[in-house]
């Protein structure tokens, strides 16, 4: 994986890297990616039900289990050994609103907040696009609540266009997601 210099960064800060995660990565990915949902979606949502969300979708046994499973590619961002983002890729059936060839779920895709607006997600993104294509796919499509409209304005910044709608459970409530997708052939 590239070695990436953020943009503005200051001349003594580290550069941001990304790698594909291992087993190892699975604890501090739990941290990050509990910590980076919270944050992104508990406040405005019943914290009961973000609380089962929590518990059902992250922990170290839980993401063990994706980055040992061949189906999930994950990639982590760190600047200087410390998560800043993570993005990732997920074999699995395809909603019948995606039908450009050969698709690929681009499941999860967080940069930290004191990241956002400085690059990191438009850099993170290339990389899931560039593996993506790298693993022979041809279409990267994603679910994104449809109340979250810094994410669907930064997809559609990356080529993504609307194709559908899917529920969504969060813990027991029914929520809905907008379904993009973009073809990644070169
Ligand atoms: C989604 C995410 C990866 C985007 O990264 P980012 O660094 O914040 O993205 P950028 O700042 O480059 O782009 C965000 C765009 O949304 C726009 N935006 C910000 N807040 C907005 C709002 N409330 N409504 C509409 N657009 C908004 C910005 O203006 C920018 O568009 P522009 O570049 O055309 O001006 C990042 O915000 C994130 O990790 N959020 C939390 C997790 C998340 O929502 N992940 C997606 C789950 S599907």
């Amino acid at each position: 994986m590239p070695v990436l210099a953020m943009p503005q960064r200051s001349a003594d800060s580290p550069p941001i890297s990304i790698r594909r995660g291992t087993p190892a990565d699975a604890a501090a990915l739990a941290e990050f990616a509990a910590r980076t949902f919270q944050e992104s979606f508990g406040v405005m949502n019943d914290p009961v039900e973000v609380a089962a969300y929590l518990r059902h979708a992250y922990g170290p046994a839980q993401q063990e289990a994706e980055l040992r499973d061949p189906d999930h590619v994950t990639l982590l961002a760190e600047r200087d050994g410390e998560l800043a983002g993570y993005a990732q890729l997920r074999r699995f059936p395809t909603p019948p609103c995606v039908t450009g060839p050969h698709a690929v779920e681009l499941r999860r895709f967080y940069v930290d907040a004191p990241f956002h607006g400085r690059g990191l997600a438009q850099q993170l993104m290339a990389e899931a696009v560039s593996t993506a294509r790298g693993m022979g796919f041809a279409t990267l499509w994603l679910a994104v609540w449809e109340h979250n409209p810094r994410g669907i304005a930064f997809y559609r910044n990356s080529g993504f266009t609307d194709v559908g709608w899917q529920p969504f459970l969060l813990g027991a409530e029914v929520q809905t997601d907008r379904v993009m997708a973009r073809a990644i052939q070169e």
